[in-house]
């Protein structure tokens, strides 16, 4: 997981503040490129036959999902078809749930993230998760986000970190000054963009976000959706959602997940979300987007 790619130097540039890793600087980044770099850099991650059983349960069978770097891809799909399963097995998550199998590969800068000798916690800060409801820690919102860095071995201006991070979730000028405050003192929407926060301040190139407004108002929610559109200039984010307006409002690519044979998910049709929502090939993927799946 050393290798970073060439281009990189645009993000690391932007994040020169908050210099975590030295051996990151843009004048270290290779120079010349081939076209196969290239081609590997317009993918962030990349997943093959990848399956995910829960003992002999078979949740989601043979993905074969290329996620594009920088962009927005939507997962979706009726309820129970693998989208979360899916999602937690892009960062190593589903191995948390102890009767959780993978097989297949999710490729990620070249490499297996399930191969043997990469560490889950490297890969689980590289990519970030924001779940559902969002889970402030217990400690103050400078806490929320200096914890995570500070164990992640963090080791420059945190309280410039704290501001660059709140900054980027677009939360810095409602909570600048209560800092100190308990993450819980914010309401619903402010919790996740905290979260989001908190995830970014650990550097990651991609985020994964499951439902993550489900439980917010649509004020909130649009914020939300606002702040994933800047943060893809910046990040690759994959977003589980059950809104259909959502994922067509925000997301540059859809994925459309549903249940087949013996009631295992699978991918049936990923295109630009736009294709997906005025032009889909598969007839399910129509009823689903249009709400006649029943
Ligand atoms: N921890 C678990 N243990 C056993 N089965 C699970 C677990 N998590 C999910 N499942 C099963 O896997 C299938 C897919 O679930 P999930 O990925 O949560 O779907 P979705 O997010 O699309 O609603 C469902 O049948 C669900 O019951
Ligand atoms: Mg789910």
């Amino acid at each position: 997981m050393e290798e970073r790619p060439a281009d990189s130097s645009e993000r690391v540039v932007s994040l020169a503040q908050i210099d975590m890793s030295p051996d990151m600087k843009a004048e270290d980044q290779p120079k010349s490129r081939t076209e196969a770099d290239d081609a590997q850099q317009e993918r962030a991650l990349e997943t093959r036959d990848l399956r995910v059983y829960y003992g002999d349960f078979l949740a989601i069978r043979d993905v074969n999902l290329e996620v594009k770097r920088r962009k927005i891809t939507a997962i979706i799909g009726p309820s129970g078809c693998g989208k979360t399963t899916l999602l937690r097995s892009l960062n190593r998550m589903n191995e948390l749930v102890p009767i959780a199998r993978t097989e297949g590969q999710v490729i990620f800068q070249g490499q297996d993230i399930y191969a043997e000798n990469v560490d889950p916690v490297e890969v689980r800060r590289r990519i970030g998760m924001v779940f559902q409801n969002p889970n402030p820690f217990p400690k103050s919102i400078y806490a929320n986000i200096a914890w995570g860095a500070r164990i992640n071995g963090y080791k420059g201006d945190m309280d410039a970190l704290v501001e660059e991070s709140l900054k980027r979730a677009a939360l810095w000028e409602e909570v600048k000054d209560k800092l100190d405050q308990s993450g819980y003192s914010l309401s619903g929407g402010q919790q996740q963009r905290l979260c989001i926060a908190r995830a970014i301040a650990v550097r990651p190139e991609v985020i994964l976000m499951d439902e993550p407004c489900s439980a917010l108002d649509p004020v909130a929610t649009f914020r939300i959706e606002e702040l994933m559109r800047e943060l893809a200039s910046t990040y690759t984010i994959v977003i589980v959602t059950h809104n259909m307006q959502q994922a067509a409002r925000v997301s540059d690519y859809t994925a459309m997940m549903m249940l087949g044979e013996e009631k295992a998910g699978g991918l049936i049709e990923y295109d630009e979300t736009n294709t997906i929502f005025t032009r889909p090939s598969d007839p399910r993927t129509e009823d689903y987007v249009t709400g006649r799946y029943g």
